[in-house]
């Protein structure tokens, strides 16, 4: 689950400057990030098609420095109103275009975001912090989520109903939902943003999107993209500003007909309650608490490299990360042995000086948590075995830390922790690892190591996930369905299930006029 980003906010204000330190500092920052196109890196919102600024100014903290990066508009409530009617005045010319025409204002900036892919990087590395290379990835991943659903486009088919009488025809059409609301989180700057975009506006839809204030200058990145690409006017506004405000509009404006919500848990179950006042169609993706099970016949030097990725990608802070490590006790040690001797070997730092593995988290209250959930297990029995404090510099920057003998009761196993701390939890046969890994109401994804193909496939059918990795850390690819069950969300993104959550399904029923 992403902490709300208010908690950061709240950091940031304790950083405050006076304004002309603060400017000098932002000119260094923003000197480190060496863009090809200077251009891209864009401090005003971009509403109904124009670059606005607004009375008061966000302040963006990069986290490896501590750093004022920039600012974007605090954008008012009449402000997003009008990218809302926008987004409603441009919706019936764009839904109305070829799918083949939409398909190819897609296609384009599918090229342009391909092309500027560096520049794209070090604005998320700088905002963000993750390291340099899994920004470049992130940046390929959000492109993949483009090229696919323009691809898409031109396959949203209809149905033909055999009707029950001789006289009546029935069809059924997809139309677009109309006006989309997206909000979108800061551990994935670009991508959860094209996963939205890109189906919404394939299928004829326009859009209405706000952007973690913590990292808008991706997102922003985009949109400049996006406009340059061919974008219509008003199909897509990016609204920089605080979070309650902003949501106030987006959930509950009667011209937008969907909302789509990428965050914490509790967030997302308070925003969805909102838009049903106005009955909005509504998805969510929310927080996991992803087992990762390595059973006492998995190839353990797969299950170790599995584990890394799963667990260290973008520090810990994705919402399919690993959370709970369960292993067989016949191999536990050995296990937990061999992660320590790999974990050792990361280097964390700063992504934009020099070539590293993990970065910072995102802000204060993140170490918070993460510290919390340190102190936790072990007060709770948990044996450290690998790093375990916050490091001594500048920055948000946590060490990689590897914990056995970790319990159920612990707060590592019974909420998401989202930073580099890896919990390790005993078990002793395959019904005890189902029940731990089942034990909590998220049901995001999950993981198994296992040699047995009846195992995997077993073990895969009883956890209660959307999605499930087998012998593998990674499971995300645009051409999935990425989504989860229970308390994990609505609805699924990506893949050809990723258009439905933009689709109206009409019934047309026809009398004829025969016999
Ligand atoms: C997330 O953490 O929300 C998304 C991660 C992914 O797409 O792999």
């Amino acid at each position: 689950m992403c902490p709300p980003a208010s908690e950061g906010a709240r950091h940031r204000v304790e950083q405050d400057l006076p304004p002309s330190r603060e400017s000098n500092a932002a000119r260094v920052e923003q000197s480190r990030l060496a863009l090809r196109r200077a251009d891209l890196f864009r401090q005003q919102a971009f509403v109904g098609g124009a670059w606005v600024s607004a009375d008061e100014v966000i302040r963006v903290v990069n986290p490896a420095t501590g750093g004022l990066l920039g600012t974007v508009p605090r954008l008012s409530q009449p402000q997003v109103i009008e990218a809302v009617a926008a987004a409603e005045g441009a919706r019936s010319a764009w839904s109305r275009r070829p799918a083949a025409a939409r398909a190819s204002v897609l296609r384009r900036w599918y090229e342009l975001v391909t092309t500027h892919a560096d520049d794209l990087s070090r604005i998320l590395t700088a905002e963000q912090g993750k390291p340099l290379a899994e920004a470049r990835a992130e940046i390929t991943y959000a492109a993949s989520f483009i090229e696919w659903f323009a691809e898409e486009a031109r396959r949203v088919y209809g149905e033909s109903i055999p009707a029950p009488a001789a006289n009546r025809r029935i069809t059924v059409l997809r139309q677009p939902v109309g006006v989309v609301a997206a909000i979108t989180p800061w551990n994935f700057p670009a991508a959860m943003l094209t996963r939205k975009l890109a189906p919404a506006l394939a299928v004829g839809c326009t859009v209405v999107l706000k952007p973690s204030e913590l990292t808008p200058f991706s997102a922003l990145a985009l949109a400049a993209l996006a406009e340059e690409a061919g974008l219509p006017v008003g199909t897509l506004s990016v609204v920089t500003g605080d979070p309650a405000p902003v949501g106030e509009v987006l959930t509950g404006d009667p011209r937008i007909r969907k909302f789509t919500f990428t965050g914490s848990t509790a967030v997302g179950k308070r925003l969805a309650a909102r838009c049903m006042d106005t009955v909005k169609r509504v998805s969510l993706e929310l927080g996991g608490n992803a087992p990762f099970i390595v059973f006492d016949d998995a190839d353990l030097e797969a299950a170790v490299e599995g584990a890394l990725i799963s667990k260290f990608r973008n520090t810990g802070q994705t919402c399919v990360c690993a959370n709970r490590i369960l292993v067989h006790e016949a191999v536990r040690e050995e296990f937990a042995r061999r992660l320590v001797e790999r974990v050792a070997t990361l280097v964390t730092g700063d992504g934009l000086a020099g070539v590293t593995d993990l970065g910072p988290l995102i802000n204060a209250a993140a170490m918070t948590k993460v510290r919390g959930h340190v102190e936790d297990a072990i007060g709770r029995g948990a044996r450290l075995l690998w790093g375990g404090h916050p490091l001594d510099r500048p920055g948000n920057f946590h060490e990689p830390t590897v914990l056995t003998d970790v319990t159920p009761a612990a707060r590592l196993f019974r909420e998401e922790t989202f930073g580099p701390v890896a919990g390790v939890v005993g078990f002793f046969d395959e019904a005890e690892a189902i029940a731990l890994a089942n034990d909590t109401r998220a049901g995001l994804a999950a993981y198994l190591y296992t040699k047995d193909l009846s195992r995997a496939t077993l073990v895969s059918e009883a956890l209660e996930y959307g999605m499930v990795g087998v012998n593998t850390g990674l499971v995300s690819t645009a051409v999935a369905p990425f989504g989860g069950i229970k308390e994990s969300g609505l609805g699924r993104e990506g893949a050809r299930q990723g258009l439905d959550d933009y689709l109206d399904t009409k019934m047309v029923c026809t009398e004829v006029g025969v016999g």
